[in-house]
């Protein structure tokens, strides 16, 4: 196909590959021979078959991971062997960039461009965070006054960790997980998106590369109901992390309750993205085109609500509407698309759908609105924005995970707090203002696990991220993700 044109040689053949499971360091096909259809959103192409994983699987994938966990080879390797094979996959993955770009692309839409420059590079950099923390978990030494004791703590690997993780950053939602889980000694099984399996089988390729003992990182491909929640209810698995939908989290911590698993929950969001009278305008409108139409709106913490000041609603309004129409949306491999395709069939119709939804309910399309036909074949919908919202609306209060902006305007900075707070989630949150006071009057009084100020979505390994009420819960990123990943031990020595 025309678009495939300019796939690496690598990358065509990895894609016509069989793609099994990867246990104990092999690849593995489904117990149940089934496979599944994995497509390319820009085009609806079937691009490969990809192992339907069950039960049976999980259970090989999590006995394998308990073994690992046990041998002799990870749990004696020194903290710093473990930070220098992280580092060396770490390396492999910058080695082989253009094509774990390209794979993410392809599998999911997203802008080739942003893989290259953004998510794939963040992906990297993660790692290479996380293997430094592989020398630095420490433990403390703690003043007794009971007898006399020598008390200290020691931070153990919680065990075996299912990863299960969604489609919108596949590899950077992997590598999320597997960096705190290796620096701190834990295994994985890892359970990769359906509509978006293939950057995490290459990443599997390179962990043999890279020397990891079999059955560390295990990689169970499969659906949510089947393997996902397989993994989630398997009383092996010590602890469950996930980044997905919050009906699924809610599902998951259901689950896990049963077996007393650690969960550590990144859901979804409907952030706010405060645009004050006197922000530098320019600046606030193109961060906050990017907050919301970043990866097709397929972020969890996409700025979705923007309130903007009533004195400068309607020029902000024009110049936002002007910039969705100028936005250049196309195949997720042209390096120059900004917004490439939804990531499937369920998404695009969902999209539509709150579209449809948000005229019904009396707001007003501005720009946008449609799906694009034009473009290609793919699911490619319109950068869409809405004016005349009211904060009870669908289009206002539910996570639509799409290219769909609502602007409002407001009128105090109290007022907009309390509207801003107005959710069920609280993941992030953007502020624009030249202010200082009003900066961090915002920062403080929004509830928001993230709070930007004149900026939008941006991260750092070192930075802590996660959410605040239905946005979920524990940290990932920074040293906070550690502790979601490690058990404290008290010991007493008595001394007398
Ligand atoms: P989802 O939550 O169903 O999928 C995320 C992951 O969970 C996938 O790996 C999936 O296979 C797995 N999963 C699904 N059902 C499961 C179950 N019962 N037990 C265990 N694992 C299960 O998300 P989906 O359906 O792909 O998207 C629906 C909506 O969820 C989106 O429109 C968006 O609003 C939200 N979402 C939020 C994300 C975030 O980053 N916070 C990421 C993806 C989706
Ligand atoms: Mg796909």
């Amino acid at each position: 196909m025309e678009q495939y044109r300019n796939l690496v040689t690598a990358v065509q053949e990895f894609i016509h590959q069989t793609h099994h499971h990867y246990i104990q360091g092999k690849w593995v096909p489904s117990h149940s021979g089934l496979t599944m259809e994995d497509i390319d959103p820009s085009t609806r192409e079937v691009l490969t078959e990809v192992a339907r994983g069950g039960k049976d699987d999980i259970s090989l994938a999590v006995e394998a991971a308990q073994q690992a966990f046990r041998d002799k080879t990870w749990r004696q390797m020194s903290p710093q062997g473990r930070g220098v094979l992280m580092w060396k996959l770490a390396d492999l993955m910058a080695a082989h960039l253009e094509e774990l770009a390209q794979i993410e692309s392809l599998d999911m839409g997203m802008p080739l461009r942003q893989a290259q420059y953004g998510t794939i590079p963040m992906a990297i950099d993660h790692l290479r965070y996380m293997a430094g923390w592989a020398t630095k978990i420490e433990g403390e030494t703690i003043p007794v006054s009971t007898g006399s004791f020598f008390n200290y703590t020691l931070r153990q690997p919680v065990g075996v960790v299912g990863a299960i993780i969604p489609w919108n950053f596949p590899l950077l939602m992997a590598i999320w997980k597997l960096g705190a889980a290796l620096a701190v000694g834990c295994t994985v099984v890892l359970k990769p998106a359906e509509q978006s399996p293939l950057s995490a089988l290459r990443l599997a390729e390179l962990v043999t590369e890279a020397g990891f003992p079999p059955g560390v990182i295990n990689i169970v491909t499969g659906y949510g109901p089947e393997a996902g929640a397989a993994l989630a209810s398997h009383p092996g698995v010590n602890k469950i992390a996930f980044t997905g939908s919050t009906e699924v989290g809610r599902s998951i911590m259901r689950s896990a309750a049963n077996n007393m698993a650690r969960v550590s929950l990144e859901l979804g969001g409907k952030s706010p993205n405060i645009i004050c009278a006197d922000a530098d305008l320019k600046r606030a409108v193109s961060g906050s085109m990017l907050g919301i139409f970043m990866n097709q709106g397929e972020v969890c913490s996409a700025g979705s609500r923007i309130y903007v000041a009533r004195e400068i609603y309607d020029q902000t309004l024009e110049q936002m509407t002007a910039y969705a129409k100028n936005m250049r949306v196309g195949m997720a491999l042209d390096i120059k698309t900004q917004m490439g395709p939804v990531v499937s069939s369920e998404q695009y119709e969902r999209v539509l759908g709150y579209i449809a939804k948000g005229q019904e309910e009396g707001a007003k399309v501005v720009a946008g609105g449609q799906a694009m036909p034009g473009a290609g074949s793919g699911f490619f919908i319109e950068p869409t924005i809405f004016s005349q919202v009211t904060d009870t609306m669908s289009i206002a209060q539910e996570e639509i995970f799409g290219p769909v902006a609502a602007v409002m305007p407001f009128d105090t900075i109290d007022e907009v707090v309390e509207r801003a707070n107005l959710s069920a989630y609280g993941l992030a949150a953007g502020v624009w203002t030249e202010n200082v006071r009003t900066a961090h009057y915002l920062a403080q009084n929004l509830d928001a696990g993230t709070v930007w100020v004149n900026a939008y979505h941006v991260y750092d390994a070192a930075a802590p991220w996660g959410g605040f009420k239905q946005s979920g819960f524990g940290r990932e990123m920074g040293h906070h993700a550690l502790e979601l990943y490690t058990e404290i031990k008290d010991v007493w020595i008595n001394l007398q």
